[in-house]
């Protein structure tokens, strides 16, 4: 089996981008052929390069609007032969043109178990409301705000107490397993992506 051709999209720090060039990419079930960002300096760019993954770099600021952006971003991101879409930790909404283009093969994860806390600050949101647990979800991109079809979850409590860094913390390490898992099923084909594969 060939490894499948992926591509993330990442704002910050790029944790689970590491945790996804240590886990599928590392084992040879997948191939990091890019790493793109609207912050031409987050770190993500830094680890990618570190690992000899082509970089794009997309700020606003070069494009007139969103539509031109994400269509100079789709452009570039197939040109590096990605298959597979991974937003993780992209701080930007896609146009719907990109979403059609990639349709049904852009995914992302979400810190919360969603339909709860969509959108900013999902681990504030869920202290504020007194929840006892909250999560991680990887769903797949609609042109909605954390609202696409969800593809798996992991659950993390939240004990009495716990501050934000460690409830940030427990979160981390869910997405850095609940991620790699996810892409390593679609790489073998146990989850569907692309033209019919909507459920
Ligand atoms: C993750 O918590 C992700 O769920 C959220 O942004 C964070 C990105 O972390 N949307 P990293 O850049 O992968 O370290």
């Amino acid at each position: 089996m060939s490894a499948l051709p992926i591509a993330i999209l990442a704002s910050g720090e790029g944790t689970n981008l590491q945790a996804l060039l240590d886990g599928p990419a590392a084992k040879g079930m997948v191939r990091i052929v890019g790493v793109a960002s609207d912050k031409v300096d987050a770190p993500a760019l830094t680890r990618a390069e570190a690992a000899g993954v082509p970089t794009g770099r997309f700020p606003a600021s070069d494009y007139a609007d969103r539509a031109a952006r994400d269509l100079a971003l789709a452009d570039w991101l197939e040109g590096q032969g990605a298959e597979l879409i991974v937003s993780a930790g992209y701080m930007q909404l896609l146009d719907p043109g990109f979403i059609t283009r990639f349709d049904q093969r852009i995914i992302n994860i979400h810190p919360s178990l969603l339909p709860s806390f969509p959108g900013m600050d999902a681990v504030g949101q869920a202290l504020a409301a007194g929840a006892s647990e909250t999560g991680v979800t990887v769903h797949f991109v609609d042109e909605g705000v954390d609202t696409g079809e969800v593809i798996a979850v992991s659950t993390v409590p939240i004990p009495a107490g716990v501050s934000r860094g460690e409830l940030e913390e427990a979160i981390h390490a869910a997405e850095h397993r609940l991620l790699p898992e996810v892409v390593t099923a679609i790489a073998r084909g146990e989850i569907g992506i692309g033209e019919g594969s909507r459920r």
